[in-house]
């Protein structure tokens, strides 16, 4: 019987080595080791047997059992590896291949002229420590208007036309400088943040006026800060993006959110002064609004302006990308026209 075992064995492992798939692999399992199976009938006479020849065969049998058990095992193991590895290499992406659609009479892809001058501007203020906030569009009156000390009924809410919801509490921003007020909510001064993005005016469009626009808004909070300190970021700006030195001169302008505000304006690069549409026949092009902010600003972020202050800026992005690049209307910048895009694709 012992022999019959061993036979019974190798009969298996030579019916193991044929099979490759997963159900033949469990049938054979239960050909040899199921209540019927072949092993089962071999064993069925063990009831004749004497109990010395018992003593023999029942630890060869479960030895026998025991290694088809683990053989199977295996063999499943094995398998399901393969699979795996089948479906990996089917999968596979070859990304030295050739696209077949790059020929150079077809147009690539390239980055919008903002887009690019946005994340020239976003390095230059990571490398000074400054953290990229963003914000929704559609924000609150409280942190469009309000929470920048302008309340209800001051006239300066006319200077920007506003894009209302029917709510008359929700609008599309006027201004990045929303963030400002999400940015201190979520800081604990001493901080520094940029935030760019679109912004929304009810406008009359014109060589520079659009009604969705970009601006890139920051805000630098510390003890002690000045006007000087101001200036010093914003020329580091300027001279980093326009990588030549700009005539820029500095005026008092006024926004609520800011006391002493300025006008930072640059020599109109389109047309080197003379006056032109762009800067609206003055050669003066503004581009950069700011000023140190308002102690109620600072209250509203539920900073101590005894203790804190500091400035925030509002940088034109169109603008800016029309002075780099000597765009003359701000209207091709969303017009879609591939003819003026492609000029920028290899930004
Ligand atoms: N938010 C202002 C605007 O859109 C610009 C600004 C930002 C001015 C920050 C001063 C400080 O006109």
């Amino acid at each position: 019987m012992v022999e019959q075992l061993e036979n019974l064995f190798t009969e298996f492992k030579q019916e193991l080595e044929k099979v490759q798939e997963q159900a033949a692999i469990l049938n054979l399992k239960s050909a040899f080791l199921g209540k019927k199976g072949k092993v089962s009938e071999v064993l069925k006479s063990l009831k004749d047997c004497t109990v010395e020849e018992k003593k023999l065969i029942g630890p060869k049998a479960n030895e026998i059992k025991g290694s088809i058990i683990n053989l199977i095992n295996e063999k499943l193991s094995a398998l399901e590896i393969e699979v795996i590895n089948q479906k990996l290499a089917k999968n596979r992406i070859d990304i030295t291949a050739q696209n077949r659609y790059f020929k150079s009479d077809l147009l690539a892809g390239g980055q919008h002229p903002v887009t690019a001058i946005s994340d020239q501007v976003k390095d230059v203020f990571l490398s000074m420590g400054f953290e990229i906030l963003d914000g929704p569009h559609i924000e609150t009156e409280y942190n469009n208007f309000e929470a920048l000390n302008i309340p209800d009924d001051h006239p300066a809410r006319d200077m920007q036309d506003t894009f209302w919801f029917s709510d008359f509490k929700h609008l599309l921003r006027t201004h990045t400088s929303a963030v400002q007020v999400r940015g201190m909510k979520t800081h604990k001064p001493p901080f520094r943040f940029i935030a760019p993005g679109k912004v929304f005016r009810c406008e009359r469009t014109d060589a520079s006026h659009e009604m969705v626009f970009h601006q890139l808004e920051g805000m630098l909070i510390d003890k002690n800060i000045s006007v000087g300190n101001l200036i010093y970021f914003m020329k580091q700006l300027l001279s980093s993006i326009f990588e030549k030195d700009v005539e820029v001169r500095l005026r008092p302008g006024f926004f609520p959110f800011v006391e002493p505000g300025f006008e930072l304006d640059i020599k109109c690069l389109i047309c080197k002064g003379k006056g032109c549409s762009v800067c609206k026949q003055t050669g003066w092009v503004e581009l950069l609004p700011c000023g140190m902010v308002h102690p109620n600003v600072l209250r509203h972020g539920g900073i101590d302006p005894d203790e804190f202050n500091g400035f925030a800026f509002g940088l034109g992005l169109d603008r800016l990308v029309m002075m780099r690049f000597g765009i003359d209307d701000i209207r091709h910048l969303h017009g879609g026209d591939l003819r003026f895009m492609s000029q920028f694709s290899s930004l």
